[in-house]
């Protein structure tokens, strides 16, 4: 079990990127992390990671608080490479710099990978439906200072169906969500939340 204890982080500039985010993460699931640009995912995964610390709360592992990178905890930045076998993987936007298909063809990949061994993983995103194909729970973030926003349950059943209105369903539940986190959300007349800007990865 992955703990993540009220954990903060205040950048020696001043900047209080992260205030009292705090997650218990079981062995095997798929955590997707989503929101808005500078709500403090990146600085959330390398407190996780051990690669910096935090300026309050822990990060502890099968019991083990992480001070330092760990074998068990690998992080994936901005590239699409899934060697590491680690018990914990953190992916940080890992398939954002690539066309729409590739990007999918990769998701399904990371999911047959996830599949063999079951390692813990911790994906961030700004790509719903990214999201909603790979998590089992979706956390979407605030900023100013980066705050857990909402947590929202993911189990559709795999593979999952892009098209299908269940997909569709949980796609809109997190475009209000973002939308209510950045204080964007617009109320149609007939009382549906939907998106400011119409969706999509505007945030
Ligand atoms: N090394 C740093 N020193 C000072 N401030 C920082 C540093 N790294 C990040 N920040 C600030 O901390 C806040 C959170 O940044 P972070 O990169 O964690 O956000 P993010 O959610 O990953 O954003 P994005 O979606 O753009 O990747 C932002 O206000 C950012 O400007
Ligand atoms: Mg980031």
């Amino acid at each position: 079990m992955l703990v993540v204890d009220r954990i903060g982080k205040t950048y020696p500039n001043g900047v209080r990127a992260l205030d009292g985010i705090s997650l218990n993460v079981a062995p095997g699931e798929i955590l997707v992390v989503i929101g808005g640009s500078g709500c403090g995912k990146s600085t959330m995964l390398r407190a996780i990671s051990g690669l910096d610390t935090p300026s309050q709360g822990k990060v502890v592992l099968d019991g083990m608080v992480i001070t330092a990178p760990h074998e068990q905890i690998g992080i994936i930045f901005q590239e699409p490479r899934l060697v590491p076998r680690p018990q914990v993987l953190l992916l940080d936007e890992p398939f954002s710099a690539l066309d729409a298909f590739t990007r999918a063809d990769l998701q399904d990949h990371l999911l047959d990978l996830w599949a063999d061994s079951k390692p813990t993983l911790i994906v961030v995103t700004h790509d719903v439906e990214e999201a909603i194909v790979l998590a089992d729970r979706i956390m979407v973030m605030r900023p100013h200072p980066g705050r857990v926003y909402e947590e929202i349950l993911c189990d559709l059943p795999r593979p999952r169906d892009r098209q299908s209105a269940a997909f569709d369903f949980v796609k809109r539940r997190v475009l209000a969500a973002l939308d209510r986190s950045l204080e964007r959300a617009v109320i149609t007349d007939d009382g549906e939340t939907r998106a400011a800007a119409g969706g999509g990865l505007w945030w």
